[in-house]
């Protein structure tokens, strides 16, 4: 019995730890997920899907619509609610998600 009691401390263990390597969403997520989804898919065929997207590239994207080189009202309002750090953390969040995989027509 106390071999069983073992095992699954193990199996816990090794659970506890998987689940503390994998990323907790930002605080600010919600805001963006309800356009882009909580991983990066978006909620709507207008949206872009955000998920793998090199990091560079979304900051890149972002300071496009602050500055108003990429004209669109709803990104630059959405981004004008996060602080710099909030931003990059969604950000890298959405950069760390999973490539969607392709959907077939
Ligand atoms: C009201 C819906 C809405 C919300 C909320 C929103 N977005 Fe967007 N986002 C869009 C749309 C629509 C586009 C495409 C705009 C365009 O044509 O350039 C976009 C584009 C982007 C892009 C560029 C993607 C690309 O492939 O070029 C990034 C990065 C982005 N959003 C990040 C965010 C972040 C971060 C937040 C939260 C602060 C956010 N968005 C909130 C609708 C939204």
């Amino acid at each position: 019995m106390p071999y069983l009691i073992a095992i699954a401390l193990a199996i816990a263990g090794a659970g506890f730890a998987l689940s503390a390597h994998a990323q907790t969403p930002p605080q600010r997520l919600g805001l963006c997920a309800a356009c882009h989804g909580e991983r990066g898919i978006a909620t709507g065929k207008t949206i872009p899907n955000l998920a793998g997207q090199n990091l560079d590239y979304l900051r890149n994207a972002l300071a496009q619509y602050q500055s108003g080189a990429r004209d669109v009202a709803a990104m630059r309002a959405a981004a004008g609610m996060l602080n710099a750090t909030e931003l990059n953390q969604v950000l890298r969040w959405y950069a760390d998600q999973q490539l969607a995989a392709p959907s077939v027509p």
